[in-house]
């Protein structure tokens, strides 16, 4: 066995991490990998967040530049890739039933070469039980490692044990590692990784390492360059964009960096995830003068009571969430915002939940992500005392849910009689002639379309209905 580098989430051990440096790696393939893959295909499984997808994508870009072609099957294959998440406990366990499937694959293919990327690595409990109870997985690493996965798989071809790489969870920052987009028209861009935000209950600043921004110029080029290659949407990633440059620079932030990006002139500019400490004026600005930054705004607030947020650790308070909302629907008109809440934290009242249940109809959603608090191993929160039971908690879900979706079709009503702009993603799944895409607002829209050679432009459609989740219209010709 491979000696193995992990690294046990330690609260004390990541917040000294800041002061450590961060180290600009330019990927480069040695040329003893070329060709490893030629001839064999590969598939990668991807689950989680977009920072998953995205990391996904550069994976792909590196198997596809080692020789591997993608499998038509996406559980068979010479190298099966899962990038995993590991945010709750439900999201693992959907990993662990893949991994289950695929040992039935490896006894009809038993070259095949099966390795786990993403979060759960970075997991020691999670890599403990892949080592004692999965012996058909090859492959074991973690966030920081994707740059060597042309070596790592070296060895795995040249070794008959694991192999594993699960590095610190500080991280460098990798630049010029190939990439195979998914789409033609929108394109991920990684501003920043990892997270210095600690917020009590979540699990990423241990398995995504420390907060480190990408150069401004790196992130510039490569917005210009997809322009150039004709995108007309870009989502800038980061877990916490609002805290951009902060490790950085003393006087360039996210609002600056969305001012600069506006003037390349790309169609649309969206960004995730915000987080309401960090969102400043200037990003307000930015939001309300950059003409290509889309109306929409995904701003996690996780719970509407003062002190579950300070028990979260979100070092925000209702007054200060309120003022950025009253300050974004001012200068945003119509603009549509969208959020995350948690509820059923450790020892939440009725009354604080209702709180949340206030914050709610106040800020009029146009959607969010709800879910029950599940705890993380290795968070503050996993060892607060928890006095709610699961009944409990799933019913106020089920409020929050009934809530949250009243107000969504409320946000989708508004736009019916409208003439919107929306970039086509393709066919859609509500019927035979139909097609779907986002409008600036981040609707989803299904319309009409007998053409349908239009997937990556803008086209403009009449609403004539609205849903919870999406809106449906008519091709609009003026
Ligand atoms: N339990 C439930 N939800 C969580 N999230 C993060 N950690 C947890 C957890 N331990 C939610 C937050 C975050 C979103 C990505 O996932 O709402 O914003
Ligand atoms: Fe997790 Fe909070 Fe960081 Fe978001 S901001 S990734 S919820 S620690």
């Amino acid at each position: 066995m491979r000696k193995i580098k992990l690294s046990v989430p330690s609260l004390t051990e990541a917040r000294n991490r800041r002061k450590e440096e961060t180290l600009k790696v330019f990927y480069s393939l040695k040329d003893e990998y070329k060709g490893i893959g030629n001839g064999k295909t590969y598939s990668v499984l991807t689950y989680g967040c977009q920072g998953n997808e995205a990391d996904s994508e550069v994976m792909t870009g590196i198997l596809e530049e080692l020789g591997y072609t993608q499998s038509d099957d996406e559980y068979n294959a010479d190298v099966v890739l899962l990038n995993t998440c590991a945010i709750r406990q439900n999201a693992e366990n959907r990993v662990w039933g893949v991994l289950g499937r695929l040992k039935g694959m490896k006894k009809t293919n038993p070259d095949m070469i099966i390795g786990i990327s993403g979060c759960m690595p970075q997991e020691p409990e999670a890599t403990q039980k892949i080592m004692e109870s999965y012996p058909h997985i090859d492959l074991i690493f973690g966030t920081h490692n994707i740059g060597n996965l042309p070596k790592l798989l070296y060895e795995a071809y040249m070794s008959k044990s694991k192999v594993i790489e699960v590095l610190s969870t500080q991280g460098n920052i990798l630049e010029g590692a190939p990439v195979k987009r998914a789409l033609k028209h929108k394109a991920w861009v990684n501003i920043m990784f990892g997270c210095d935000e600690f917020c009590t209950y979540c699990i990423v600043p241990y398995t995504r390492g420390k907060e480190r921004s990408r150069d401004k110029e790196d992130i510039i080029k490569e917005v210009m360059e997809l322009k150039e290659e004709g995108y007309k949407e870009i989502t800038l990633l980061g877990q916490n964009v609002n805290a951009y440059g902060k490790d950085k620079y003393d006087d360039y932030s996210f609002g600056d960096l969305l001012m600069d990006l506006d003037k390349i002139g790309i169609d649309r500019i969206k960004y995730t995830t915000s987080h309401p400490r960090d969102f400043d004026e200037k990003t307000i600005n930015a939001m309300a003068t950059c003409k290509h930054v889309i109306p929409w705004l995904h701003l996690p607030v996780q719970s509407g009571d003062d002190d579950i947020l300070k028990s979260m650790n979100r070092k925000y308070n209702m007054e200060r969430y309120h003022y950025i909302i009253d300050e974004l629907k001012r200068r945003v008109p119509g603009i549509a915002i969208t959020t995350d809440i948690i509820v059923g934290f450790p020892n939440e009242t009725e009354e604080q939940f209702e709180h949340t249940l206030d914050l709610v109809r106040y800020c009029e959603y146009d959607g969010a992500y709800t879910f029950v608090y599940s705890p993380r191993e290795g968070t503050p929160a996993a060892k607060m005392p928890d006095n709610i039971s699961a009944e409990e908690k799933d019913q106020r879900l089920y409020r929050l849910n009934d809530l949250i979706n009243e107000y969504a079709l409320k946000g989708n009503e508004r736009f019916i009689g409208e003439v919107v702009e929306v970039l086509v993603d393709g066919d859609s799944k509500n019927g035979e002639d139909m097609m779907c895409g986002y409008t600036r607002h981040n609707k989803l829209c299904h319309f009409k379309a007998d053409n349908k050679d239009i997937v990556g432009q803008e086209v403009k459609v009449k609403v004539t209905e609205a849903k919870t989740w999406f809106i449906v219209g008519e091709l609009y010709n003026e």
